[in-house]
């Protein structure tokens, strides 16, 4: 589901880069003396949320971490070297000393880890007595229009469908973000809504992209027959019409203070 990177830009990437730069506002602030030293980006991806902190503060250093050999090795071309250190992990063992960073971060990631409290167990443990832990995730169960329209659509022509969708929300639902932050023992628990407006010229720039197999929606289309895909897509045209596409998606976010 992760292992083209040119792919996962066409696909998400495009809408992480816009959602980084409020995510960050949200998490860490924006005035220069919020300026931390250094921050993890936990499944980092292409690079997107790192690409943000370093333009955004220019002492700052970004430890920056993703499963994928292949988002690895292009968020390493992009991110700023001698700022930056860009390692093939795992959220759920984190391969950074305890109490290292300043900050660590996960955006579009905690539902998809096998287990999101040892993923938020071991963010906390990298990062200082002090630091901060932020995490968003989109609103799969109501704002998230882009793949709520997808899934929506992918159930009436797939009944199946559903059980993936209902998974990708769990993480979110309910007040669950808040509530991870809180059972890990975190403290100064807040969160809320960040909107990202989409725009896509054509139903084509919606739809291609679900093509190419990136994240569980692309997988799910990769795994259906041509007459299940051309009915998929004839369904979300019908929603949808020819374009432009204009939407605004929804993510949640969430942000806590380690103890001192
Ligand atoms: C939707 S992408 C988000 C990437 C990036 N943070 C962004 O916002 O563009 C989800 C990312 O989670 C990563 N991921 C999946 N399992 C993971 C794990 N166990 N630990 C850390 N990252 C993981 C994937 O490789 C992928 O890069």
């Amino acid at each position: 589901m992760f292992g083209d990177a040119a792919a996962y830009e066409r696909y998400m990437g495009r809408w992480s880069t816009v959602l980084a730069p409020g995510f960050v506002d949200a998490v860490l602030g924006t005035s220069a003396s919020a300026s931390p030293a250094s921050v993890m980006d936990v499944g980092c991806g292409t690079g997107n949320l790192s690409v943000e902190l370093l333009a955004r503060w220019p002492l700052t250093h970004v430890v920056a971490i993703d499963p994928s050999p292949a988002f690895v090795a292009t968020a390493r071309e992009r991110l700023t070297p001698g700022r930056s250190r860009v390692l093939v992990g795992s959220a759920m063992q984190l391969p950074e000393a305890p109490a290292s960073v300043d900050a660590a971060l996960a955006m579009l990631v905690l539902n998809f880890l096998p287990d999101p409290v040892v993923g938020v167990a071991e963010m906390r443990r990298v990062t200082r007595p002090g630091g901060v832990l932020g995490a968003a995730v989109w609103d799969y169960g109501g704002g998230m229009a882009m793949l709520r329209t997808f899934w929506d659509a992918a159930a009436h022509v797939h009944p199946d469908a559903g059980a993936v969708d209902q998974a990708l929300d769990r993480p979110a639902r309910d007040g669950g973000l808040e509530g991870l932050f809180t059972d890990a023992g975190l403290v100064d628990v807040a969160g809320g809504l960040l909107e990202v407006p989409m725009h896509f010229p054509t139903f084509a720039d919606y739809w291609e992209p679900f093509l190419l197999g990136i994240g569980p929606a692309g997988d799910h289309v990769l795994g259906l027959d041509d007459a299940g895909r051309e009915a998929l897509r004839a369904e979300l045209a019908a929603r949808l019409g020819d374009g432009p596409i204009e939407m605004t998606s929804t993510a949640r976010w969430v942000r806590a203070t380690v103890p001192a």
